[in-house]
């Protein structure tokens, strides 16, 4: 049976940058704190013109021209956001018209910051049993809009970003090796946004008690992120029956430099081979491991047949880790 591999990838950042010397004029913080507990010093904020739908289509037509594909190729489409261009319809159907795509499977994914994970996890189930060709997952973010820039806990860490990755089968051994996903819900009240859905609708109240901004209990998550992160990568490396040493490159998610250094010392994985772009971009939740993906594959850094751990943990809380050979 044939393997799932990713054959193109793109990525598409807005253009405004927000440095932390803007930050420090917002809330009560300085760029040597959010450098050194964060590892951030700059990240992008989306204009009103730029929306999740738009910079997905950016990225996707950068990842079909990467894989050598046309859009009307896909048969299926995952766009994994929580920020998605409105509640009703899906980002993905948005996304499927504005490209030109076939009215094939379009649909949209909720699992945070794990979610490209959680994407290409699925993805790879429709490759391997034939049931689709070639797939479009996109990590697609724009935390922005959900952000209070008086919260000095959250408005330094998040920036907006998009990425995508274009699957189809690969001969073995490249593709997909080994992948393992989580949620655990009883940590739900550990990142969310409180209002705008169903169990309390948008009102006059929620948004003058700024009921529809991220929360965060961040110290706790900390811990859970760092641990849970570690595990889910032994497991899916041992799947795998790969050793750390044979990795060519380790992608975590880049939700703070601190939680990335902790689980890389813990994996015993050489420091050149982990890679980071946090100090640019801050944590981008779900577009992150593609973004870094993108960025490697076209300064080289990643090469076919290179080994690869990507490794996430999100809102939900939601974790998992994927092994492939490039
Ligand atoms: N600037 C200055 N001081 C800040 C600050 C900021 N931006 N944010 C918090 N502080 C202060 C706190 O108020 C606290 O002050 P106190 O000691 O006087 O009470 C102190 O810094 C330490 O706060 P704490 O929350 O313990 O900081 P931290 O070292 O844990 O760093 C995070 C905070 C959010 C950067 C960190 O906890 C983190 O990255 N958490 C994980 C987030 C995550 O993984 N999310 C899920 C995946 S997206």
């Amino acid at each position: 049976m044939a393997s799932a591999g990713i054959l193109g990838t793109g990525s598409a950042l807005p253009k405004k940058i927000i440095t932390n010397a803007d930050l420090e004029k917002m809330v009560e913080t300085s760029d040597q704190w959010i450098t050194e507990r964060t590892g951030i010093r700059e990240r992008r904020q989306a204009g009103p013109d730029e929306t999740t739908s738009k910079l997905s289509v950016q990225a996707a037509r950068k990842a079909l021209e990467m894989a050598g594909l046309k859009p009307q190729d896909l048969d299926l489409i995952i766009c994994s956001t929580i920020s998605p261009d409105m509640p009703l319809p899906s980002t993905a159907a948005f996304i499927q018209a504005e490209l030109g795509a076939r009215s094939c499977c379009a649909f949209d994914l909720a699992a945070a910051c794990s979610g490209f994970l959680f994407g290409i996890t699925v993805a790879e189930k429709f490759i391997r049993t034939g049931s689709s060709r070639h797939v479009l997952v996109i990590g697609a973010e724009l935390l922005s809009r959900y952000l209070d820039y008086k919260d000095r806990a959250t408005c330094v860490i998040f920036g907006d970003g998009v990425a995508a990755g274009v699957l189809g089968a690969v001969e073995p051994p490249s593709g997909i090796l080994a992948e393992e996903l989580h949620t655990e819900g009883a940590y739900a009240d550990h990142l969310f946004i409180p209002a705008g859905g169903t169990a309390k609708p948008a009102s006059r109240e929620t948004v003058e008690g700024g009921e529809h901004y991220i929360k965060m209990r961040g110290n706790e998550l900390f811990k859970v992120a760092v641990r849970s992160m570690e595990d889910v990568s032994r497991r899916v490396l041992t799947q795998a029956q790969v050793c750390p040493e044979q990795l060519s490159l380790f992608i975590p998610h880049q939700a703070n430099q601190r939680i990335t250094e902790a689980v890389r010392e813990r994996l015993g994985v050489n420091p050149e081979k982990v890679y980071s772009n946090i100090s640019r971009v801050g944590n981008t939740s779900s577009a992150s491991i593609p973004i870094c993906l993108d960025e490697c594959v076209r300064s080289g850094r990643l090469k076919r047949g290179d080994l690869v751990l990507m490794s996430a943990f999100g809102a939900g809380v939601t974790w998992g880790a994927v092994v492939m050979r490039w």
